[in-house]
């Protein structure tokens, strides 16, 4: 999920066409404005943290742009992609690294185990929204 920093930043294109430079497959997209219900769900495991209360205002402050990402080993090359979510960590090159200027306001959520991540679709997504695609030239190279 590109977190609401990422419009006024104006750099939609320049994320996702990390994904997509990496060969990993976008099989779904869309922009959506989460509302407070949605936000409390999707982040309920940091629920009672300290940047709880604030995360949950910044999510639901503007639109989202919500992806399905499909690839080998999707999950841990979409997080190296995405960096460390500690603002002191993310490195250079990185999403967090390169366009996060705290830690809680980052610019990128990446489900961190397939069962979140099945979670955190079913949140944005319906079965019919999601298309799975075959790389054509992928048979010949
Ligand atoms: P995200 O990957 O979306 O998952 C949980 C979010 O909580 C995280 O990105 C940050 O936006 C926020 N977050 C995590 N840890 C902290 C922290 N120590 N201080 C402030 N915000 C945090």
């Amino acid at each position: 999920m590109l977190k609401p920093g990422v419009l006024p930043r104006r750099i939609i294109g320049e994320v996702i066409s990390r994904f997509e430079r990496k060969g990993i497959n976008i099989i779904a997209l869309k922009m959506l404005k989460m509302d407070k219900s949605k936000a409390e769900v999707h982040y309920a495991e940091h629920k009672g943290r300290d940047f709880y209360e604030k995360l949950v205002v910044y999510t639901v402050s503007g639109p989202v742009i919500a992806m399905v990402l499909e690839g080998d080993g999707v999950i841990s090359r979409v997080r190296r992609l995405t960096g460390a979510t500690d603002i002191n960590e993310s490195t250079p090159g990185t999403l967090r690294g390169d366009f996060a200027a705290s830690t809680r306001l980052n610019i990128v959520h990446a489900s961190d185990s397939a069962e979140s991540a099945g979670r955190e679709i079913a949140l944005f997504f319906k079965t019919e929204e999601i298309f799975t695609w075959e790389d054509g030239n992928a048979r010949w190279f």
